[in-house]
């Protein structure tokens, strides 16, 4: 086999084994996991994919994982899952409806897909109000400075703060920790959280916060992934997102890590069960959940009443 060859196919091997070992520890910890979730960690440590991590290390390692993929983020995006979350997304938007008036704060909001798309949403807005007598307003709040700057960049090329001009729409960047925001009790008529909350090193406060900032009568809505309930297609996920997920950010980004951390932090976060019954311990009320392909992700709505 000429060398260049078998440096490929040795690649290869290696990431089959890598996939493999991690396919085994994922199988394992579900198995374990079942009925002893609080009992899993000892006092002031917590999971950061499948490590255990003093808690205060987290969160410095959820940061570098996002500097580190920044710039690819969204192309990795649109290339893990066919495009698909591109439609999470806009069914999520659907979901959140909101009118010319509406004050979102969106965290964990990156490279500002939800917020572009609740500008968008407004921009086709069809409602007879005229928009110049309800200003409208979002914030994109993160943790990370580097996603949020992709998302400045981003929204100028596309367009955006011409469309939030259109419909009297202001638009803020913040740099803020989704579990200790920097914003006043009672200010948002909406929180959204997409795909950020699993990150989070106590999601509790995380919620906590969310119920402090809305005001009453606000909506809360995240989109997360979650857990696959039928054997057969978990097993095919489960397949998908060990042997193939890492390897293709090894081959498209050049980084395997951070989508290793990826497919692993998804499956530690609770279940849609667990998670709702979280959302109303930190107050809130009609609290519902609806799954999408399966369960692979889930929307828990809650109000602020
Ligand atoms: C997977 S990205 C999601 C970005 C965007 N919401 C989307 O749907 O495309 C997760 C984002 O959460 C941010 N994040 C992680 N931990 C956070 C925290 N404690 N507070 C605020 N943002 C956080 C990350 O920096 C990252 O930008």
């Amino acid at each position: 086999m000429a060398p260049a060859l078998r440096r490929i196919n040795s690649l290869f091997l290696t990431l089959e084994l890598c996939s493999r070992r991690n396919l085994s520890v994922a199988v394992s910890l579900r198995v374990a996991s079942k009925g002893e979730k609080a009992s899993q960690y000892a006092q002031g440590e917590t999971h950061f994919g499948f490590e255990t991590v003093k808690e205060e290390e987290k969160s410095s390692k959820v940061h570098k994982v996002f500097e580190e993929v920044a710039h690819n983020y969204d192309k990795m995006n649109d290339c893990m899952s066919f495009g698909i979350h591109r439609i999470w997304k806009d069914i999520f938007m659907q979901r959140l409806s909101p009118v010319y008036g509406t004050r979102l704060l969106d965290v964990g909001g990156g490279t500002g897909d939800i917020a572009f798309r609740y500008v968008k949403y407004l921009e086709n807005s069809t409602a007879s109000l005229d928009p110049n007598q309800a200003e409208s307003h979002v914030t994109i709040s993160d943790i990370n400075k580097e996603m949020l700057d992709v998302g400045k960049t981003r929204a100028s090329e596309n367009g955006i703060l011409t469309s939030a001009k259109r419909v009297n729409c202001s638009v803020d960047w913040l740099e803020a920790d989704a579990e200790k925001l920097p914003l006043p009790d009672n200010n948002f008529t909406a929180y959204t959280i997409a795909f950020c909350i699993r990150n989070v090193t106590h999601p509790q406060k995380a919620l906590e916060e969310a119920y402090r900032v809305l005001r009453p009568g606000g909506r809360f809505l995240c989109l997360e992934f979650s857990h696959v309930e039928n054997e057969a297609l978990r097993w095919l996920y489960d397949q998908y997102s060990f042997q193939v997920i890492p390897a293709m950010g090894q081959l498209v980004a050049g980084q395997w890590k951070p989508y290793q951390y990826l497919v692993e932090s998804i499956r530690q976060f609770p279940a849609q069960e667990e998670f709702k019954e979280m959302i109303e311990a930190a107050g809130f009320r009609c609290v519902t959940y609806e799954n999408l392909n399966f369960g692979v992700v889930a929307i828990h709505s809650g109000f602020k009443l």
